[in-house]
């Protein structure tokens, strides 16, 4: 078996945690042969503790977000879940900014450095060029909800996981079925991909209306995936593809 099959057959089992940097061989390790005492007969090792069965991060995941029924006990209960490692490494979650009212919801990919300080999606470089962007098009922070697909920082700003952004999925779609919105934009690859279930890359997915399925919700909800402003950020150049697809948004917004 190889080693991608063997871990999925581990989180299938409900392995979900690794409880040390290196693998241990437990074929291989042998407990200590206790001392044998010539003279004393041998006693029962003491049984261990019955301990309840773990229940799979994913489950409590899914559990938490089912049952919170407002924005509100959403928060408390992803603050809650000490599931996912990010929210070890992270300062603190980073939940939401703007106007839930609004119909309109944006989604980007994962808190970076600033928005880990200030528990505040968007507010970093990319995220005050996200809001200059959105302002050429009449939008500001009472006009949209802003989140991420992943509510805690990853570690050093890489990417977040597959096995993490499925963790904190429950939540994330939890958070869409409270919202209710009319649409959605999806920022970036990470987000885009994740939420329309595509393997394309980001300059195929964007710019074109598709739908996302909610958990929850009778209708799917339309969605543009847009570039990240970050993409843009280092690629000026994709500035023409941010415009048009900041246009097509004015527009659905207009209808
Ligand atoms: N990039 C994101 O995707 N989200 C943030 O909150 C900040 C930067």
């Amino acid at each position: 078996m190889d080693d991608l099959s063997a871990l999925m057959l581990q989180i299938a089992y409900g392995a979900d945690e690794a409880l040390d940097d290196q693998p241990i061989d437990r074929l291989v390790l042998r407990a200590p042969r206790p001392q044998q005492s010539a003279s004393l007969p041998e006693t029962p090792a003491p049984r261990p503790a019955a301990r309840a069965p773990e229940i799979p991060a994913q489950l409590r995941a899914q559990t938490l977000a089912d049952q919170a029924r407002t924005l509100e006990e959403l928060r408390q209960a992803m603050e809650s879940f000490d599931g996912c490692a990010l929210s070890t490494t992270a300062t603190q979650l980073v939940f939401a900014d703007g106007n839930p009212d609004s119909g309109l919801m944006l989604i980007g990919e994962a808190p970076g450095a600033e928005e880990d300080r200030m528990g505040k999606p968007f507010v970093g470089p990319s995220g005050q060029f996200l809001d200059r962007m959105l302002a050429s098009i009449g939008l500001d922070r009472t006009n949209f909800l802003i989140t991420n697909i992943v509510p805690w920082r990853p570690p050093g700003n890489r990417n977040p996981t597959d096995s993490e952004i499925l963790l904190c999925r429950p939540f994330l779609m939890r958070h869409i079925a409270l919202v209710r919105p009319q649409r959605l934009v999806l920022l970036g690859g990470i987000a885009a991909q994740s939420l329309l279930g595509s393997k394309s890359g980001i300059t195929r997915l964007r710019g074109r209306w598709a739908t996302v399925d909610v958990p929850g919700l009778a209708a799917p909800i339309p969605a543009l995936a847009m570039l990240h402003p970050a993409y843009l950020l280092r690629n000026p150049g994709a500035k023409r593809e941010m415009w048009q697809d900041l246009v097509a948004l004015r527009q659905a917004l207009e209808q």
